[in-house]
């Protein structure tokens, strides 16, 4: 799925681990072994992990949630492994402006794959007569749009106090992420919707609409069609077998994808690829749910979402069979019952990481 590196290119994979802030280094431990059985049942396939303890504990520390060089050290990877970033002592936009979102433009990773099956074993929590048909990939614009720091506050604690941000739609940002959204749905069913608001947003959005239908001319075969994106989050409850693959801007791709993952049954178990399709810079690979202080230390966090986001690494890594082997192996154990209490199970972290790697053991493959 993910247009990925190919494997000729090296023999080792580099891959820098971020485990980050609250059940991160949870999910992350749990990643890396699977990753690490995957690649020992092929020796064709070596993996090289370096960990770097960034974060709002770093941020505790230091003042700064990495290194000032600490672009330029990942830029030196293959890959880029994350946990989760985010902790109640550190505001968020402070936690989230100096780790995640820097390496994502800095990195020009401009896709955010969201893929959200339901897996056997897992429930939704919609009632689904075919879940076999719950199958949707959220195209996430991530280097621009609504997330943006254009923008700033005037007159500060008086009475007129405003703030201003702008959303930033490019020409050139808006035709390479519906390029690579209508070359999905291609490889894919041929079925892509767009999420738009040009009823109410009559700048950015009519602007976006209008490039979804030019790109859509050079895809004839491709059955696309725009929807508003309130009216397309009610119908991804409604009638989520109705949709493959949906293209969103940051803002809305972010929410649209939050909500595939619940009606997949948890959002424990959705991952997330922030690409850089060009191969000039790493991409990030990492699960969607945060750092979850709730449960942090209590050892029962679900690993799938960055167990799955271990799977479409490798596979970008030029390891597609090895990525399909880790996701088959994931849905074996949660179907015969590895599951964590977010899934109704009684598993811990390790159980399910266990179950697993003991599925993946022995069974060849590259
Ligand atoms: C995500 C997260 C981030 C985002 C936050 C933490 C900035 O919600 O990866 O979906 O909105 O991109
Ligand atoms: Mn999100």
């Amino acid at each position: 799925m993910a247009r990925g590196r190919d494997p000729g290119d090296s023999t080792v994979t580099r891959v820098a681990v971020i485990p980050g802030d609250g059940i991160g280094p949870e999910v992350v431990r749990s990643g890396v072994a699977v990753m690490q059985a995957a690649a020992s049942v092929d020796s064709s396939q070596e993996l090289e992990f370096e960990e770097f303890p960034w974060g709002s504990e770093y941020y505790l520390e230091h003042g700064v949630m990495m290194p000032e060089d600490a672009l330029e050290t990942l830029r030196g990877f293959d890959e880029i492994y994350l946990g989760a970033v985010g902790w109640p002592t550190v505001p968020d936009h402070v936690s989230l402006w100096g780790l995640l979102l820097p390496i994502r433009r800095s990195f020009d990773q401009y896709v955010n794959l969201r893929p959200a099956r339901l897996l056997r074993g897992v429930e939704s929590p919609l009632r689904i007569a075919d879940p076999a048909a719950l199958d949707i990939t959220v195209v996430r614009e991530n280097t621009e749009g609504e997330y943006s720091d254009a923008g700033g506050r005037l007159y500060r604690g008086t009475p007129h106090e405003l703030a201003v941000q702008e959303s930033v739609f490019t020409r050139r940002g808006v035709e390479r992420i519906l390029h690579y959204a209508y070359e999905l749905a291609v490889e894919r069913s041929g079925h892509l919707v767009g999420a738009t608001k040009s009823n109410g947003i009559s700048i950015t959005m009519p602007f976006f609409d209008e490039i979804f239908r030019e790109v859509g001319e050079e895809y004839p075969g491709v059955e696309a069609s725009l929807m508003h994106a309130d009216a397309l989050a009610a119908r991804l409850v409604l009638n989520p077998e109705h949709f493959d693959v949906v293209v969103g801007s940051n803002l809305f791709g972010d929410l649209l994808s939050e909500i595939t993952a619940a009606i997949s049954g948890a959002i424990g178990i959705a991952p997330s690829a922030n690409l850089n399709p060009t191969g000039e810079f790493p991409s990030l690979f990492e699960p969607i749910h945060g750092s979850a202080p709730d449960i942090t230390g209590k050892g029962v966090a679900n690993p799938a979402g960055a167990i799955w986001a271990a799977s479409l690494l490798l596979e970008h890594a030029g390891h597609a069979t090895a990525g399909e082997r880790i996701l088959d192996a994931l849905e074996e154990a949660i179907a015969s019952g590895a599951k964590t209490p977010d899934l109704g199970g009684t598993a811990t972290t390790k159980e399910v990481t266990e179950a697993v790697i003991g599925r993946l053991a022995g069974t060849p493959g590259g």
